[in-house]
């Protein structure tokens, strides 16, 4: 990331708290890693978003409906799915910090590696061999006896018939033995122009973490490495080999904490959609191809919850199943990776701003016949949004052959049964919520009440996807009558959207606040409003739109229909 796209994401960020779209989770009590709350403006964001989703997705198509699956499943969805044995990322973890990082996901690095054989704590070294030859004062050499004396009684424990002792001397020998020498080698990473003491010092620490109290390092020797990802990017220190993470959250189900008890918090919404398949298939009598919508949170120990809610470990996403006959899939997925590019360009993030990846075979799930990645370039980087997945019919086989319940379907005009494929696009909720501040942020110059010109930050949101629609601002808060009609006229557009009222502050001041969270108009009532000018003008008020900053006279019986049309 750029200095500039960097502090560009501060600012998002920042502007998100202050203005009550995210929050940190727990906040008040440190928060907890990778979980996020919305606030008052972005719940409204959100609820657009996925109204909107569900309005083209399910509403507006004869061949799609919906369903609300439950988040706790039998843990056999999740055996069946293949999500149980295989549902995780390698993992590695800082030797020194016990950090974890997702091991793909490691920058490689170049620079000179120092090895160390092993370290040695000289000044007890020094003061064992004063002991055996007998250099040693008085006090000290009690001191060292008695300590001798404790090891050695507690290592007599450690073969004693009994398991419990034996295990507490361990536990305890490991807690007071002071080991001379550690042969245990280390590594750490030097980037170029860092002098080779700073290595030593992560070495020193390394060593004193194990036991030693006054490490010198021991055997140390250099290579030159290039584009290695073995080492922590923060600290040089060598990370242990990659190991596979479940990122299922595992729970209990009822009293009882035991593996009969045991499911997952879900991590995806669509396995709900091929366990209900059947159901949802008899009840909608649709005929194939066919769709069934979902929206709802998904859970995920993700080992490094980043950037913002982009990587989070409770995010909500909006599936779609779309099922076919198998010689329709490679067509079907093409027509929804088109659906879905319309989709974003719909909500005001345009195709130019988005990427399309054909995910090349090798990193294909096995069963995919093909997938497209849409991709957004966030201000920390080009990533995913979406994925939409040819998943073939393996999600219907797994469970069809480990319920024994037949998910065929039954063709009428063929008299043949199969099992359909599916078409999967499956977006993120909250990293679109994320694309879309991200791509409303903006800048520009704009004067103020003296007519001085300032910087004004503007969300410039899609009027579909806003969180306000429309504020409604009386010229002078101690003017009834200008109070008295402003209200009235919230009244009036409050059946048909999100309205906001506000009277406090010089008017240029509001209309900052408005644009600041991206609501699309504002309306002033007024004295033309009262016909204290010009009776023409009477019952007019001024709609200004937010991007152009232009405004125009609009009769108060026209607001409403002139509000909806520009807003749906
Ligand atoms: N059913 C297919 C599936 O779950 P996925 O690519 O793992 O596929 C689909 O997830 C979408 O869910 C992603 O494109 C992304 O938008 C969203 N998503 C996945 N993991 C996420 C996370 N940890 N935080 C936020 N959104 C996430």
């Amino acid at each position: 990331m750029s200095a500039t796209d960097s502090q560009r994401m501060e600012k998002i960020v920042s502007l998100c708290k202050r203005r009550g779209f995210i929050f940190q989770s727990s906040e008040i009590y440190g928060g907890l890693n990778g979980l996020w709350d919305y606030g008052p403006l972005g719940v409204e964001l959100k609820r657009n978003l996925k109204n909107y989703w569900w309005r083209v997705m399910v509403h507006e198509r004869d061949d799609v409906v919906g369903m609300d699956g439950s988040i706790l499943m039998n843990r056999a969805v999740w055996k069946a799915s293949g999500h149980e044995d295989t549902f995780s990322d390698p993992m590695v973890d800082c030797l020194l910090t016990q950090r974890r990082f997702r091991a793909d996901q490691i920058e490689p690095q170049s620079g000179t590696v120092l090895h160390f054989a092993g370290a040695v704590d000289e000044k007890l070294l020094r003061e064992t061999f004063d002991y055996t030859f007998g250099d040693i004062d008085e006090l000290k050499r009690r001191e060292l006896e008695e300590h001798y004396r404790q090891c050695k009684s507690l290592d007599d424990l450690t073969k004693h018939p009994n398991a419990d002792v034996r295990e507490f001397a361990k536990t305890r020998l490991g807690q007071i033995a002071r080991p001379i020498r550690l042969d245990e080698p280390f590594s750490v990473l030097l980037p170029k122009g860092k002098p080779p003491e700073s290595a030593r010092k992560i070495a020193i620490q390394y060593y004193q973490q194990r036991g030693l109290a006054n490490p010198t390092v021991s055997g140390e020797r250099t290579e030159k490495v290039e584009n290695t990802t073995r080492y922590n990017p923060e600290n040089g220190s060598l990370l242990t080999e990659p190991r596979s993470f479940n990122l299922m959250f595992k729970t209990y189900v009822g009293a009882t904490e035991d593996e009969s008890s045991v499911t997952y918090l879900r991590p995806e919404t669509a396995q709900a959609i091929f366990v209900q398949f059947k159901n949802v298939l008899d009840v909608s009598r649709k005929k194939l191809p066919f769709g069934i919508a979902q929206i709802g949170k998904a859970f995920r120990n993700e080992i490094n919850p980043r950037n913002f809610t982009f990587r989070s470990r409770e995010f909500e996403q909006m599936e779609l199943e779309y099922f076919c006959r198998p010689e329709e899939g490679m067509k079907l997925l093409e027509y929804w990776k088109e659906e879905r590019l319309r989709f974003y360009e719909n909500i005001g993030i345009p195709t130019n701003h988005l990427h399309v990846l054909t995910v090349p075979d090798e990193e294909r799930a096995f069963y995919s016949k093909g997938t497209y990645d849409i991709e957004y370039d966030f201000p920390f980087g080009r990533q995913e949004l979406e994925g939409v997945a040819y998943r073939t019919d393996y999600d219907l086989s797994q469970h069809q052959k480990a319920s024994g319940k037949s998910l065929e379907y039954f063709d009428e005009e063929t008299k043949q049964k199969f099992i359909p494929h599916v078409i999967e696009p499956s977006a993120g909720v909250d990293r679109t919520v994320l694309a879309l501040i991200c791509e409303a942020y903006s800048e520009d110059e704009a004067p103020d009440e003296k007519g001085k010109m300032e910087t004004r930050t503007v969300l410039r949101f899609h009027p579909r996807v806003a969180p306000v629609k429309c504020a409604v601002f009386p010229l002078l808060k101690n003017k009834e009558p200008l109070v008295a009609k402003a209200k009235e006229i919230v009244r009036l557009l409050r059946p048909h959207m999100f309205v906001f009222y506000d009277e406090s502050g010089a008017i240029g001041r509001r209309y900052r606040r408005q644009d600041e969270v991206g609501t699309p108009f504002g309306v002033t009532v007024d004295f033309e409003t009262l016909g204290e000018k010009d009776v023409a003008l009477k019952d007019t008020v001024t709609l200004r739109e937010r991007d152009s900053m232009k405004q125009e006279r609009v009769a108060i019986k026209d607001l409403a229909a002139i509000l909806v049309s520009r807003i749906s």
